[in-house]
């Protein structure tokens, strides 16, 4: 019933947004993680279904609560995170904003690890993570129509998006200065370039929920 009320340019169209950090535990009471506070990704969500699609959100543990109006799906981990993505599909959109942990463990402890007197600290032997992204651009069948990934960089912004987007596969990345300073990581902010084949667009800073309409708006118009 409520998919028959929604109207808009995405009427009808499927969008998967990642969004959050995920968590790679360490051992039962630690983990490894990145900075992300979720409000680009839930701004996203909401803005895609604003105009009509129907949005599955996948999100690591985030601090700000998923938006509504969404199906939401919570993971922990990248391994996660791509089985809820690959659940999810088919789907004409994906928006891979979430900041997925490059590594986990190779072996997470299963048990607390202990300070061990005169030993120091543990070395621990990492694995790198699936790239979701990567994965799902690459993908030789079912791949949605759009895929749009995320650059967070704090050095040679451009470029390092621009080989990021061809290295992925992926049809467009947003990329933006996470550096100290900017305010942007965390902030209700965002300045973002937006990185197709044709080039760089970047787009003037404003507020997260702003920036996802513009980017919501600009998808909507590459696919009709
Ligand atoms: N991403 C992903 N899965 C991963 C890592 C990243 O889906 N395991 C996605 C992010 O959601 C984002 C894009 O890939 O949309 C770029 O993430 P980023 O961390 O900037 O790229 P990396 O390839 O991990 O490169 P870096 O060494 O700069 O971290
Ligand atoms: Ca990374």
């Amino acid at each position: 019933i409520e998919a028959l009320l929604v109207d808009g340019p995405l009427a009808g169209r499927h969008a998967i947004v990642t969004s959050g950090p995920t968590h790679e535990p360490i051992d039962p009471v630690r983990y490894i993680a990145n900075r992300s506070s979720g409000q680009q990704g839930n701004a996203i969500a909401t803005a895609l279904a604003g105009l009509g699609a129907r949005v599955t959100f996948i999100t690591g543990p985030a601090i700000t609560p998923p938006p509504l109006g969404v199906t939401v799906v919570k993971v922990e981990t990248a391994q996660e995170m791509l089985n809820a993505v690959t659940s999810a599909l088919p789907a004409d959109i994906g928006v891979f904003a979430a900041a997925v942990a490059d590594w986990r463990m190779s072996e997470a402890a299963t048990g607390k690890i202990k300070k061990a007197k005169g030993e120091g600290p543990p070395s621990l032997t990492l694995t790198e993570n699936p790239d979701i992204l990567a994965t799902v651009s690459q993908m030789s069948e079912g791949r949605p129509e759009l895929v749009v990934g995320f650059a967070a960089e704090t050095d040679n912004i451009v470029e390092n998006a621009t080989r990021k987007r061809e290295r992925k596969g992926c049809d467009w990345i947003v990329a933006n200065d996470v550096s100290e300073g900017t305010g942007i990581m965390g902030g209700s902010e965002n300045a973002v370039t937006v990185i197709d084949a044709n080039g760089a667009e970047s787009w003037p800073r404003a507020t997260k929920d702003d920036v996802a309409r513009r980017l919501a708006q600009r998808i909507a118009e590459a696919l009709t």
